[in-house]
């Protein structure tokens, strides 16, 4: 009888533990934890890069006014383009995806620092007050050639 009363409280007591581990990973993936990713611009077959609206041509956009949108495709081991011109007093959104593996794409100086994830696309937007040069490299280990893997942003007078 006693034991019976026993085994039923363990079996809350183990229900409550799980409920509350799968509480605390969810709330860690979908809360205000760490962001993987700085924002998640939707998702892209990385079989169809080429033919996508914004990354079948990759560069500087202009917008108008101060705002101007880049479109960069991330492989390795390189970035496209390799070399990103905008003014200074400009409002920059980058949109970056990866065509093989994970990357990351970050700005050096800057709080551009996104993962690379393919199959999505990450969306940042900065404001380049200052003419200068930021390089550009990958933070995520992607293979033999990952060191190699830069590029240069200038933000010319
Ligand atoms: Cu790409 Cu490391």
């Amino acid at each position: 009888m006693n034991i019976h009363t026993y085994e039923k409280a363990w079996l809350v007591a183990a229900m409550v533990l799980i409920v509350g581990f799968i509480a605390t990973i969810t709330y860690g993936a979908v809360g205000p934890g760490i962001a993987m990713i700085d924002d998640d611009a939707g998702s892209i077959d990385p079989n169809e890069i080429s033919d996508h609206e914004r990354f079948g041509e990759t560069g500087v956009e202009h917008l108008g006014g101060n705002e101007y949108e880049v479109n960069v495709v991330a492989q390795a081991w390189s970035y496209s383009p390799s070399e990103i011109e905008v003014p200074a007093g400009s409002e920059v959104t980058f949109y970056v995806t990866s065509r093989d593996v994970t990357h990351s794409f970050t700005v050096v100086g800057t709080n551009v620092n996104t993962m690379v994830v393919p199959g999505q696309i990450s969306e940042m937007t900065v404001q380049f007050d200052e003419p200068g040069e930021y390089g550009i490299l990958c933070n995520e280990y992607c293979g033999e050639g990952h060191h190699t893997m830069e590029g240069l942003l200038t933000v010319v007078p």
